[in-house]
């Protein structure tokens, strides 16, 4: 299973060490940049991210930025998309549990790479529990009544 990553300039650093952690546990990543500390705009790589999970090309995306809100407010306009801000492996479990979340958002400024690297893997390990969350999260797909 192939996991998409992207950020911008000011997620970069952590972005490289969550593909760092996620190569050594064998993991196939597609890192969709950026690759530079020069100023980019997050949405570019949110949009970037979204599109191969949506597609089904990346079973999973990561995307970082200064916040991961950014990333995650651009990321969930595509309606395929269920990305989350994780700040704790609790959050991991539990929105891949009851959300079926298929993108995992970082903020560089505001989450410690440990912290990242254990919410990721909780992400990652989580399946989706299905059943009464698998009718909640078929309404988020669902036109505002
Ligand atoms: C870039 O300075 C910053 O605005 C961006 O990384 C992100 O935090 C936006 O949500």
């Amino acid at each position: 299973m192939i996991i998409a990553l992207g950020s911008d300039h000011a997620g970069l650093p952590l972005k490289q060490a969550l593909a760092a952690a996620l190569e050594a546990g064998g993991h196939a990543l597609l890192d969709l940049g950026t690759h530079s500390a020069e100023s980019v705009d997050y949405p570019d790589y949110a949009q970037a991210v979204a599109a191969r999970v949506a597609s089904g090309e990346a079973g999973f995306g990561v995307l970082v930025c200064g916040t991961g809100i950014g990333m995650a407010i651009a990321a969930n306009r595509h309606p395929a998309i269920r990305a989350a801000v994780l700040h704790s492996a609790t959050e991991a479990r539990l929105t891949r549990a009851h959300n079926d979340a298929n993108i995992a958002c970082f903020g560089a400024r505001t989450t410690g790479v440990e912290v990242a690297l254990d919410a990721l893997a909780a992400f990652l390990a989580t399946p989706f529990e299905g059943g009464r969350h698998a009718r909640r999260v078929a309404k988020l797909g669902a036109p505002a009544a």
